[in-house]
């Protein structure tokens, strides 16, 4: 099982045993965790060579290190890891992060330099908003916002840009669940690349453009982004992967090229995972496919019950879409399930006030920011998630005052729906068992 190649088994079946065997530990079943900063080397000469390979200082050589260092560099853990994150997506290489938004921004300043472009699809969730709203332009980088959903290619056509750098698309959207065409998005990036375009000093694959997928709402398990065409696909690990609500992590999965100086940037900016996450991740990893699979089918009644209920309008969620309709025909071609999120508005969305009395009386369900854990979270997004998003573009995105936003749990369903029934309509619902 610790053959580098998964080979026939699939991804549920390798998360218990590939990339360890347990006579590396005693006999451990379970990978131990090694809660270490550095590593003796064995020799001065050892030393020598595992930092000359993680500097990448021997022409046509390593570019990683071979051998374990310092934990900002590497770490057992985080290598089992790294395996087990890759086979979701039959990704070349994984990369773990402190967190989402380190996955994300690490990546972004591998990748780009200033004067560089980044077009990216609206909405998005708020912490990569503001990082490409409010930080990147103080290092000379663009990000150009587009709007999301059916027709995004031939609005990012229309700006006739000379070249992008990036192409980053979250699929689908926080909080609206607009879903973009992946494959379209990919066959853009002939258009958008510069070739023969000279690299700055260490860029990776100059003048191409790279297209960054952000697969928390729906991977590794509904949507596999790396299949769809991304090169990299990037992940909220706190959400589904950790999937307990109890670590805050990130990764990436994609090409070794990109991965491999990515890493490289993620050493120097030590955003990496700490060992004891990575640990924490390993033990979800074994569970992810049986947790998505119970949430959605959780979501799925819950997402019905919504639909029809009077106090509901509009309930957004891939489960629901219109047979016929772009969005579903997308989803059909894109995705394998409808994944645990979902989003509805109060009446007709435009009545803060009265999403926060149906938030304020959940009883089961958390009024909490996050999602992807197995307890059932409620938010707010106009006030929480997306606050600093402009008022202009959520109006644009439909982010109302009234939209509560849903991640599904693996309470059991009755359960759900009676707490949903009472903090909607606290008269006419049954009370809570
Ligand atoms: C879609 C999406 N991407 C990225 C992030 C950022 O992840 P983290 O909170 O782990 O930094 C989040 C967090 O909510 C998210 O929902």
């Amino acid at each position: 099982m610790h053959d580098k190649d998964p080979g026939h088994l699939a991804p549920e079946s390798l998360m218990m045993g590939f990339g360890y065997v347990p006579e590396w530990s005693e006999g451990a079943i379970k990978p131990p965790l090694f809660l270490t900063s550095t590593f003796v080397f064995r020799s001065a000469e050892e030393g020598e060579s595992y930092f000359r390979q993680a500097y990448g200082l021997d022409p046509g050589g390593p570019t990683q290190p071979k051998g374990l260092i310092y934990s900002r560099l590497n770490n057992p853990v985080l290598e089992i890891l790294e395996d087990r994150l890759r086979v979701w997506e039959g990704a070349e290489a994984a990369a773990s992060f402190a967190s989402g938004m380190a996955a994300i921004s690490t990546t972004i300043l591998a990748l780009c330099v200033p004067g560089d472009v980044i077009v990216y699809s609206i909405p998005v969730y708020g912490g990569t908003d503001f990082f490409f709203n409010h930080i990147l332009p103080a290092y000379g980088m663009r990000a150009i916002p587009v709007q999301a959903g059916d027709g995004f290619a031939e609005r990012v056509r229309a700006l006739k840009l000379a070249h992008a750098r990036v192409l980053y698309v979250e699929t689908p959207a926080n909080p609206t669940t607009l879903m973009t065409d992946l494959a379209a998005a990919a066959a853009l990036k002939g258009e958008l690349s510069r070739p023969g375009a000279e690299g700055e000093a260490g860029a990776v694959a100059p003048g191409e453009t790279i297209l960054m997928v952000d697969n928390t709402f729906l991977g590794p398990l509904w949507q596999n982004a790396v299949a769809c065409g991304a090169d990299l696909s990037l992940y909220s690990a706190t959400k589904f992967i950790g999937g307990h609500s109890d670590l805050i992590a990130g990764a990436v999965l994609g090409r070794a090229d990109l991965l491999t100086h990515i890493k490289t940037f993620r050493t120097i900016l030590g955003t990496m995972a700490e060992p004891f996450t990575a640990w924490l991740m390993l033990r979800s990893l074994e569970t992810l496919k049986i947790r998505m699979e119970a949430q959605a089918a959780n979501a799925e009644k819950l997402a019905r019950l919504l639909a029809d209920h009077p106090a509901v309008g509009r309930v957004l969620y891939p489960g629901l879409l219109e047979p016929g309709s772009p969005q579903h025909e997308l989803f059909v071609r894109q995705c394998s399930g409808p994944g645990s999120l979902m989003a509805f508005e109060v009446g007709d969305g435009t009545d803060k006030a009265a999403a926060f009395r149906v938030l304020n009386r959940f009883r089961l369900a958390h009024l909490a920011v996050s999602l992807g854990g197995t307890e059932t979270l409620v938010e707010h997004p106009a006030a929480m998630t997306h606050a600093d998003v402009a008022d202009e573009v959520k109006a644009r995105t439909g982010i109302t005052p009234g939209m509560i936003r849903v991640s599904c749990g693996v309470e059991r369903i009755d359960d759900l729906v009676a707490d949903f029934r009472q903090a909607l309509d606290p008269e006419g619902a049954k009370p809570l068992r």
